[in-house]
C-alpha cells in the first residue's frame, strides 16, 4: 500500500510537505501542493484514518447515539447533525439503543475505543450519560445532549421549547370550547415528557380547569402505548372530548384506538399529537400537531460540538428551539350534547 515516503520521492518534495498538504496543517505553495496531489493519484493513495486517529489520539469521527431508530423524529435530528458534520469534514456513526440504558452504556464504551472527536446524544430512558461523559471530556473529546437530559446534566444541550409548545395545543383545545380534556404523556422520567405535562396543566390551571389524575395517563413513546391508554381513556365517564398526545406516535395510536370503539375524530373526539412527523399530514384524519424541528436540533448540535472540538471553552450551551402549532382535520369544537357547557341537540 502507498505511504507517504513514496508520495514525497515521486512528487520531489519533502515528507514534511506532503503531511501538510494531506493534514491541511499548514500553507503549501500551488505547484508543490499539485505536484503532491498528482503522486497520491497516481499511487493510488489513501490515507489511514485509524494511523491519523492513533498519532492525533483522535479521529475524525462523531458518534451519535439516538434511542429509536423507529421514530422518524430521530432521523430528522440524525440528517441535520451529519449535514453539519459532512460540512466540517467529519464522519458520522450512528448507535441505536432502543430506549435501553445498558444498551446505550455499551455503545458508549464501544465508541470510546475509536477515539471520536466527539458525541451527540439523545439519551435512553434512565440514562447514565452523565457518568459516562466524565471519561470522554477527559479524553478530549465533547458530548452534547439533545432532546431530553439525562439527571445532573451540566454540559451542552439542545432541546425544543416542550414546555411552550404543549401550552399552545392545550390553548387551543380549550378557545375550541373543549373541558374535558386528557393527555397521554410519554415516560415521565424524561424531561421532554415532563416539560409537556407542565405546558398541559399550565394552560388548564389558567383556565381553572381540573381534571381528576385518571385523566392523565402514561406510556412509552409508541402507537402500541398511545393504542393501549387511549381505549382506557374512552371508558372513562365523563368520556374526554379531546386527548393532547405526548408525541405523534402516541396519537397515531389514539386515532386507531378511536376507529375499534366506533367514534369519530374529531366530530366525536379531537387530538393533537407532538413532532409533526410528515405522517400527520397523510394520516386520516391529518393530524394537528406540535412541530418540533428535529433537522434544526441535530445542525445546532453538531455546529457546539465542532466549535468544542476546535477549541471552544466556554460555559455549557442550551440551545432552545422554538415550536410551532399545526392544526389540522384532527381538532374540532367538543361534539353537542357533551357536558362542557354545551345544551345538548333537541
Ligand atoms: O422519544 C420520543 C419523543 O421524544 C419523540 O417523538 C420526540 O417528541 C422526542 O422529543
Amino acid at each position: 500500500m502507498a505511504n507517504m515516503k513514496e508520495i514525497a520521492k515521486i512528487a520531489g518534495v519533502s515528507l514534511g510537505t506532503v503531511s501538510h498538504v494531506l493534514n491541511g496543517s499548514a500553507a503549501v505553495r500551488e505547484p508543490l501542493r499539485k505536484r503532491v496531489m498528482e503522486a497520491v493519484d497516481a499511487l493510488g493513495y489513501q490515507p489511514s484514518q485509524l494511523a491519523r486517529g492513533l498519532r492525533r489520539d483522535k479521529t475524525n469521527m462523531i458518534g451519535m447515539i439516538i434511542p429509536d431508530v423507529t421514530n422518524p423524529f430521530f432521523p430528522a435530528v440524525v440528517r441535520g447533525a451529519e449535514d453539519v458534520a459532512f460540512e466540517h469534514g467529519y464522519r458520522l456513526v450512528l448507535c441505536n439503543t432502543d430506549n435501553d440504558h445498558s444498551k446505550e452504556i455499551a455503545h458508549l464504551n464501544e465508541l470510546r475505543t475509536y477515539l471520536p472527536s466527539g458525541l451527540i446524544v439523545i439519551p435512553s430512558n434512565f440514562s447514565d450519560l452523565t457518568t459516562q461523559a466524565e471519561s470522554y471530556r477527559r479524553s478530549g473529546a465533547a458530548v452534547v445532549c439533545v432532546d431530553r437530559l439525562p439527571k445532573d446534566w451540566n454540559g451542552d444541550t439542545v432541546t425544543a421549547d416542550n414546555e411552550h409548545g404543549a401550552y399552545d395545543a392545550t390553548n387551543y383545545l380549550l378557545r375550541q370550547g373543549h373541558r374535558h380534556l386528557a393527555i397521554i404523556t410519554g415516560p415521565r422520567h424524561l424531561t421532554n415528557a415532563q416539560q409537556r405535562l407542565k405546558g398541559f396543566k399550565r394552560a388548564l390551571h389558567e383556565k381553572k380547569i381540573s381534571i381528576g389524575p385518571e385523566y392523565i395517563q402514561e406510556t412509552s413513546f409508541d402507537q402500541q402505548g398511545g393504542h393501549a391508554k387511549t381505549l382506557l381513556l374512552l371508558r372513562m365517564i365523563p368520556r374526554p372530548t379531546a386527548i393532547f398526545a405526548g408525541n405523534d406516535m402516541i396519537a397515531f395510536g389514539a386515532i386507531l384506538a378511536f376507529r375499534e370503539a366506533g367514534l369519530r375524530c374529531p366530530e366525536d373526539i379531537s387530538l393533537i399529537g407532538f413532532d409533526n412527523l410528515d405522517m400527520a399530514e397523510m394520516c386520516s384524519p391529518s393530524l394537528s400537531s406540535v412541530s418540533q424541528p428535529g433537522y434544526q436540533m441535530g445542525n445546532a448540535a453538531a455546529r457546539i460540538l465542532i466549535d468544542r472540538v476546535r477549541g471552544d471553552a466556554g460555559p455549557a450551551k442550551h440551545v432552545v428551539i422554538e415550536t410551532a402549532l399545526k392544526i389540522r382535520e384532527s381538532v374540532a369544537p367538543p361534539p353537542a350534547g357533551s357536558s362542557n357547557g354545551r345544551r345538548p341537540a333537541r
